[in-house]
């Protein structure tokens, strides 16, 4: 695999699926695959989750890990052709790859939308530059459209608690303060389809996400109707693709937080979120807290997904 930015990457899923539980019960059993390579981990973006959960992946396969914080320590880096770089950046983009492509086996990226220019965050501008110009293979760890590492351990946690085969997955907005990317939203929905899931997605109108990840699901503007007879409810907020209000906060209506009578309509169903969650604008503190909450071990699946992803790359080097 050369790189991973969507379910495609990855082929068939329920493979990948025993795959990675197959990790889960040795996590280590891959452990002289890494022997001598190099992971080198480049943040744009702050994180938490991703940035613990893929090191921790790279060890259990014996890797040795570089982790670079662009915008802490490192020149600050152009990223247009045809600048004069006569201001505060030091480095262009175009150099600073491949010269980071020398010192790694595999390169992992994080780099959010910036909400600047819709067609740069909807081409993957900045990692694409990275498939383009690293000579190395590249896995998202988040990009501006796409998160798949966490929807590949959200698609895991839902395996290992459904309780039918084909469960009833709502994808559901939910109200908070801040413009956040589709990203997240994106790739759920694009892996609930890829995994044959009943899916629902709930938003305020104007919210509608890229038809290109949603083909399949059921789309509505009423969140009480979706959660009827919901098996799990995936809550997030993004802000506005569509134009002209892409990047936009049309909405932070708290009739959407997902709360204990939200909840309520649905089939007992447990509670997802990617985290960081802000509590009782997206979720109330009762439903996060509940024992119907999934929240601990999706972040936990996250070091199982990125071990997965990093075999597939280690295997094909
Ligand atoms: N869910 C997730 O990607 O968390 P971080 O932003 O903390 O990495």
């Amino acid at each position: 695999m050369k790189r991973f930015l969507s379910p495609a990457d990855i082929g068939d899923l329920h493979q990948a699926l025993q795959e990675a539980l197959a990790i889960k019960a040795d996590r280590y059993a891959n452990v002289e695959l890494g022997r001598n390579k190099t992971l080198l981990m480049i943040f744009f973006n702050n994180s938490l989750r991703t940035r613990l959960s893929t090191q921790k992946a790279a060890m259990n396969l014996g890797m040795n890990v570089i982790v670079l914080d662009v915008n802490q320590g490192a020149w600050k880096l152009e990223t247009e052709r045809g600048v004069i770089m006569d201001g505060d950046k030091s480095e262009h983009l175009l150099e600073a790859i491949p010269v980071m492509g020398c010192y790694c086996d595999i390169i992992g990226v994080r780099s959010f939308a910036k909400f600047e220019n819709k067609e740069d965050d909807y081409s993957e501008k900045i990692l694409q530059q990275f498939i383009d110009y690293s000579g190395r293979p590249v896995f998202s760890m988040e990009s501006a459209t796409r998160h798949p590492l966490q929807a590949f351990a959200d698609f895991i946690t839902i395996e290992e608690h459904k309780r039918t085969e084909r469960p009833k997955v709502v994808l559901t907005w939910a109200p908070h303060p801040k413009a956040l990317p589709q990203a997240v939203p994106n790739s759920f929905a694009e892996w609930m389809i890829a995994a044959g899931y009943d899916l629902t997605i709930a938003q305020p109108e104007g919210y509608e996400l890229d038809e290109k990840f949603t083909q399949g699901a059921t789309i509505t503007h009423n969140q009480d109707e979706a959660l009827a007879g919901a098996d799990f409810v995936y809550a997030k907020n993004w802000a506005a693709y569509s134009d002209p209000n892409y990047g936009k906060v049309l909405s932070k209506d708290m009739s959407w937080t997902v709360s204990k009578e939200k909840m309520a309509l649905t089939n007992n169903a447990f509670f997802m979120h990617c985290l960081p969650v802000r509590r009782n604008m997206i979720v109330t503190d009762d439903v996060i807290e509940a024992p119907t909450s999934l929240v601990i071990p999706e972040a936990a699946n996250r070091e199982i997904s990125a071990t997965a992803v990093l075999k597939r790359m280690l295997e094909s080097l």
